[in-house]
């Protein structure tokens, strides 16, 4: 059973810090606190901690990990060639919720990276990652510290749930900030392609980088094309209950969303809605949730794995959602939320 430790980034706890590094060296597991979510880490360069991270997950292990840096001269070493590209980007959003596909040099191993030539890289900027990843030698492995499938933890509670008897030590550093994964770029063909959205957005690469590529395996619903990130083509982020998301003008989704709700009240059955403070009051029946204010998108992004986990609290079977293509982290919320969905949407009025 895992020992859970707790401390801030402005209280940090060092004896603890020292003690995860311990069990870090020695192959051990921690989970720790990320900008983005908690993470579940292992020493990147060691083949066997990359198994039991797979393990302890339920994770298939041909889908990779990403390696945590807290030194940007750690980079060097576990890369082939650094494009320029991929140097002005580290520059202006390291450390951050960044990360970048790179060739991989001979130290990573390939249990690391699922069998690929090419590793994953992130350089968080959370204090307590930073120090967990230098006391335990430079490089941690970490996919997010949710059982595979799941959505991914924003708390130490999320983790606790999931994996509290599988792993060595969590490290309960609160609420993380940003509440969705890492944007994830690509740098091993010419044109940098993004193979997942997160809190940097296409638009804010392109600023940086121009042209940058959104990978088409994440465009296409109807997936004849694969994403190229193996971990994007799973269903994941699922709660356990059915989840459909209602699409159309809000009028008309609010109308929707009641209609289902009473026909599923008229059969006995309870709905769950994820709604906004907008519309919160608006809905008659079912476990209405709200998710924040549309006018405050970083508020939806840090509350949607959350509210996906409550409702398995409950006697909820189906649960209806409200779409939120909001401007900025409107892509990296609808990429998850239509992964939760297994891509079920209902489109009203149109
Ligand atoms: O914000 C984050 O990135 C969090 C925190 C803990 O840092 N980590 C995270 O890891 O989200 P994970 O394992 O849940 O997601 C990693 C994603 C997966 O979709 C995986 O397939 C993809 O990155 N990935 C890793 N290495 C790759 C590679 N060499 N080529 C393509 N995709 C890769
Ligand atoms: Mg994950």
């Amino acid at each position: 059973k895992a020992e859970v430790v707790s401390m801030t980034a402005e209280h940090l706890d060092l004896d603890a810090i020292c003690r995860a590094g311990e069990i870090l060296k020695k192959g051990g597991l921690v989970a720790f606190p990320t900008e983005t979510v908690y993470g579940l880490g292992g020493d990147a360069l060691n083949p066997d901690a990359s198994m039991k991270i797979y393990a302890a997950k339920g994770r298939p292990s041909d889908n990779p990990l990403i390696v945590h840096i807290a030194e940007f001269d750690k980079l060097a070493p576990i890369v082939g060639e650094i494009p320029e590209k991929a140097r002005i980007l580290a520059e202006k959003y390291w450390p951050g919720p960044l990360t970048m596909i790179l060739s991989k040099s001979d130290l990573v191993p390939k249990e690391t990276t699922g069998g690929l030539d090419s590793v994953a890289v992130r350089f968080p900027s959370d204090r307590i990652a930073q120090e967990m990843i230098k006391a335990a030698g430079g490089y941690v492995a970490a996919p997010s510290a949710n059982t595979s499938g799941r959505p991914s933890p924003t708390t130490a509670q999320h983790v606790i749930e999931d994996l509290g008897e599988e792993i060595d030590m969590i490290i309960d550093g609160g609420q993380v900030g940003i509440g969705l994964e890492s944007t994830i770029v690509d740098f091993t063909e010419d044109v940098p392609v993004v193979l997942r959205p997160g809190y940097i957005s296409l638009e804010m690469l392109q600023k940086t980088l121009g042209d940058v590529r959104m990978d088409k395996g994440l465009i296409a619903s109807d997936s004849k094309v694969r994403p190229k990130a193996p971990g994007m083509k799973y269903r994941h982020y699922a709660p356990k209950a059915d989840l459909a998301i209602v699409e159309g003008s809000q009028e008309a989704v609010v109308k929707k969303i009641n209609e289902l709700a009473a026909e599923a009240k008229a059969h006995g059955e309870l709905v769950g809605i994820i709604a906004t403070d907008e519309t919160k009051d608006r809905y008659q029946e079912g476990l209405v949730v709200s998710i924040g204010s549309r006018r405050e998108e970083e508020t939806i992004a840090h509350h949607l794995y959350e509210v996906l986990r409550e409702f398995d609290q409950s006697a909820v079977r189906s649960i209806y959602s409200e779409a939120f293509y909001t401007p900025r982290m409107g892509q990296a919320i609808m990429n998850r939320l239509l992964k939760a969905a297994g891509h079920k949407i209902i489109q009203v009025d149109k």
